[in-house]
This record gives C-alpha cells, structure tokens and sequence, in this order.
C-alpha cells in the first residue's frame, strides 16, 4: 500500500516536473526540481525499508504450522504402542499425550462408572456457549468405547495439568468431572468435554482417537470443536511433533 502511494507520488512529481519542462521555466529551476525530486526518492526508499523494519519487528513470521492433522500412534513411555491393558478405568493420575503440536497436551481417558467399570461414551452434540454453535464429539473408542480424549489446555486462560485434571466418579470433589483450580471451570468428559461451570465459555476441545482391534493399538487422527486455547489454528503456533508417526504419553499426578 505505501509502496503504491509513494510511487504514485513520485510518479505525479515526475509528470508535473515534465509539465514545468514543457513551459517557460528557465532551465536551472528545472534542474533545481530534479535535484528535489532525487532527495524525495532516496526519503521514501528510506522510510519504506524503515517502516519495513518496524514492521519485521512487530509482526512475528508465521512458521512452524504444519498441513494437516497427523494421525500417530500412541506410545507408552517404554517406546511400544500402549494396549487397552495399559489404561486403567478411571485412573488416579494424570495420562497425557502432546497433539497437534508439541507442547499441547491433551488427556487421554478410560472412563468408567463409581464401580471403575468401562462405560460407553455415545457420540454427542456438543454447545459452546460462547457462540450457541454445537459440534459432534466422537465418543469413545476401545473395546468398550470408554477411551476419549480432549485438549488439557483449559479453554479459559490456558492453565495446563496438574492444575486441571479429571476427577474420577467416586471423587468427593467434581466427581467425574475435569476442574481446572485456576478459576473453577468444570467440563464433562462423558458428554464430550462440554462446559458444565465457567468461568470457561468453551468446551475443551476434542481429541479424535481411532482403535485397532486387531492390533489394540490406539492412534489420534484429529481434533474438533473449538481451537485449542490461545491458538488462531490448531496447526499453527507451535512447532510440529518430533515424529511423524507417533506421539508418546507421560504420567504425572494431580495437585488435588
Ligand atoms: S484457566 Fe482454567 S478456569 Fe481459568
């Protein structure tokens, strides 16, 4: 846009200098003109590379967004696709795997009643009350189609595991409920993750999983809902996962 403007500017000093030429002038005033019109060039070469400086320095380049969602296999930390075997129904502490990008936990969960039986979770529309837009999660898959998974970075101000973490049903504190401790809000991982307190007017987003029953293998394949927590994209923000075929868990214990 300045690039145009000051073109133009120039262009039109350069016609209307032509125009003087064209008239009665004396020479030595026309050359006095292209002398000026230099010394406006070499200003506005001068602003323009400044002003794009500035403007480098404000603005940060937009890199590291990767293409599209990747679909990885889960790992355990022993370096081998986890199995069913390895998720505990309504574990204590705290499994989490980095997704889309690194740095970007998400829970990974094995939902079951008060009696730690596996309980099937269905696919649900899903509000954000911030818009009234809905979603579909996926529901749960697994051999009993108990395992979900969703974004660990609470949709409020961002505050990330052990701060926010699942409580299992028999909890006497949000039982089978993920509360984040910054602020209080509380979401339902068994209704995909909705909003059920605020301050949060957006549920977490969800974390697509697939199952292999032939090899009980786990993979993540996407994400749906809103976008993860101080991101204009999923993709885009962060660097991309070290390995392009799967995205390993850590373990770590809640706060409270
Ligand atoms: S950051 Fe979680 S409630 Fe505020």
């Amino acid at each position: 846009m300045d690039d145009g403007n000051n073109t133009g500017l120039i262009r039109r000093q350069v016609l209307n200098l032509d125009q003087k030429d064209k008239s009665d002038e004396p020479e030595d005033v026309s050359r006095r003109n292209f002398f000026k019109f230099l010394g406006v060039t070499a200003i506005a070469a001068g602003g323009i590379a400044s002003l794009r400086g500035v403007i480098q320095n404000i603005i940060p380049p937009v890199s590291n967004a990767v293409s599209g969602f990747p679909t990885l296999v889960l790992y355990s930390q022993a370096g081998v696709p986890i199995k069913t075997s390895d998720l505990q129904v309504n574990s204590p502490k705290i499994v989490l795997f980095d997704y889309p990008l690194q740095n970007e936990p998400n829970f990974l969960l094995r939902l079951g009643d008060s009696s730690n039986n596996d309980v099937e979770i269905k696919p649900t529309t899903v509000t954000i009350p911030a818009t009234g837009k809905t979603f579909t999660s996926a529901g749960g898959v697994g051999p009993y189609k108990s395992v979900v998974a969703s974004s660990a970075i609470c949709q409020h101000l961002g505050c990330i595991p052990p701060i926010i973490h699942f409580y299992p049903p028999s909890s006497s504190s949000y039982p089978g409920k993920i509360h984040c401790n910054c602020h209080g809000s509380t979401y339902d991982p068994y209704k995909g993750f909705a909003v059920v307190t605020g301050p949060t007017v957006h549920p977490l987003p969800n974390t697509v999983l697939q199952y292999d029953s032939s090899s009980d293998q786990y993979s993540v394949t996407n994400m749906v809902g809103p976008t993860i927590y101080g991101h204009t994209s999923d993709l885009s923000g962060g660097n991309p996962l070290s390995s392009t075929k799967y995205t390993e868990i850590s373990v770590t214990s809640p706060t409270s």
